[in-house]
């Protein structure tokens, strides 16, 4: 097991990575715990629960809600949880934003730790302190910033974990490779899913270094008000396009970063062969999808996300692999870059 510490305003998380779930509760601080997670999980992995007292509620994006929050303070009530207490959030992102919201909230503010069960919440969505639910169809729109006590990664989660959501989280280790640790780019290259899935110790450096990335990011701007916005590489074109042809998260934060890359070099940051490298490696992991964007529909959908922002939309680009640079950009200019795009011309 290796611990890495996220120091940040909102506190100090412990970032425990290759520690097995069966430990759980020697880092509880002898903490009455209560966990928090879903059917699937359950279904699947249930029987190494502690005996504990276990919230289970269906899967899906539609759990990240104002609705089943409430419904999550009434279980707690009911089950006589106190602030001397902590919820568990066991689960992919959706619960450990949905958790995260709730624990630190019910009582203004209980104990809180994760437990990240896909590849995107153990790189990602579980590190960081963000925590949230949905508004309607505004994606997390109600939330608050507070670091959990510890992360808890268990690699082994990662075996039934559905293919499809696999290679989702993998888009996202690409992201750390793209924007801090080229290092990662270089060990994924040439590889498919299956052979990082089941190459026990890259999977675990992956993970390893995706987490320090972030942890650095975060440590500066936990607030996400400079630096963190790197974290949105790829990601302003890819929400775009996820809610345009409902692509899977992934495929669309990697069409995202190869447009992006793409950009990039169209304004002269990047050297050409960025492009070649980088649709090479997303294809190989089966991470780009097979569309022709709208692109005049892609940038009303981008436009609005950002209206409140005033007119430029901050871009992240690269000057290289490891490299970022935000550039805010016209609608216009974004438009007429788009047209040049040579996604499929390599
Ligand atoms: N807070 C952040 O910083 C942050 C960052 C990135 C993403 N997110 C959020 O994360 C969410 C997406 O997370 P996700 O991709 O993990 O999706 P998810 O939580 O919906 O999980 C995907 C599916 O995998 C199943 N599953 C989870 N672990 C499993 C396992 N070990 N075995 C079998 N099945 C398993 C779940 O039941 C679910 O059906 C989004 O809501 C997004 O907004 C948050």
């Amino acid at each position: 097991m290796k611990k890495y510490q996220l120091n940040t305003k909102t506190g100090t998380s412990d970032i425990l990575i290759c520690e097995s779930f069966e430990k759980l509760q020697e880092h509880t601080a002898g903490k009455k715990i209560v966990i928090l997670t879903d059917e699937q999980i359950f279904a699947l992995q249930g029987e190494r629960f502690p005996d504990v007292s276990i919230i289970r509620i269906p899967q899906g994006e539609q759990a990240k809600s104002l609705g089943r929050t409430t419904l999550l303070y009434q279980e707690l009530v009911r089950l006589g949880v106190d602030r001397s207490d902590m919820l568990v959030a066991v689960g992919g992102g959706v619960i450990c934003d949905l958790g995260g919201f709730v624990a630190t909230t019910f009582q203004r503010g209980i104990g809180l730790s994760f437990v990240p069960t896909t590849l995107l919440a153990q790189v990602d969505a579980a590190i960081g302190g963000k925590n949230g639910v949905n508004l309607g169809k505004y994606k997390n729109m109600v939330g608050t910033f507070r670091q959990p006590s510890f992360v808890l990664i268990d690699p082994s989660f990662l075996k039934t974990l559905p293919e499809n959501e696999f290679i989702s989280g993998l888009a996202e280790v690409v992201k750390y490779g793209l924007i801090s640790d080229p290092g990662i780019l270089a060990l994924i290259e040439g590889k498919t899913p299956r052979e990082i899935s089941g190459d026990h110790d890259l999977l675990t450096e992956l993970i390893e270094r995706s987490v320090r990335a972030k942890v650095a990011v975060v440590t500066q701007d936990e607030e996400d008000r400079g630096l963190r916005r790197i974290l949105n590489f790829g990601h302003t074109y890819g929400h775009g396009i996820e809610r345009l042809y409902e692509l899977p998260h992934g495929k669309a934060v990697a069409y995202g970063m190869v447009v992006a890359v793409d950009i990039s070099i169209q304004l002269g940051l990047a050297e050409d062969m960025l492009r070649k490298r980088i649709f090479t490696l997303l294809k190989n992991l089966e991470l780009l999808p097979d569309i022709k964007p709208d692109q005049e529909k892609v940038m009303e959908l981008i436009s609005h996300d950002k209206k409140k922002k005033g007119k430029e939309i901050p871009f992240v680009l690269l000057k290289d692999a490891g490299k970022t640079v935000i550039r805010p950009l016209s609608p216009d200019k974004i438009m007429d870059l788009l047209k040049n795009i040579k996604l499929f011309t390599i």
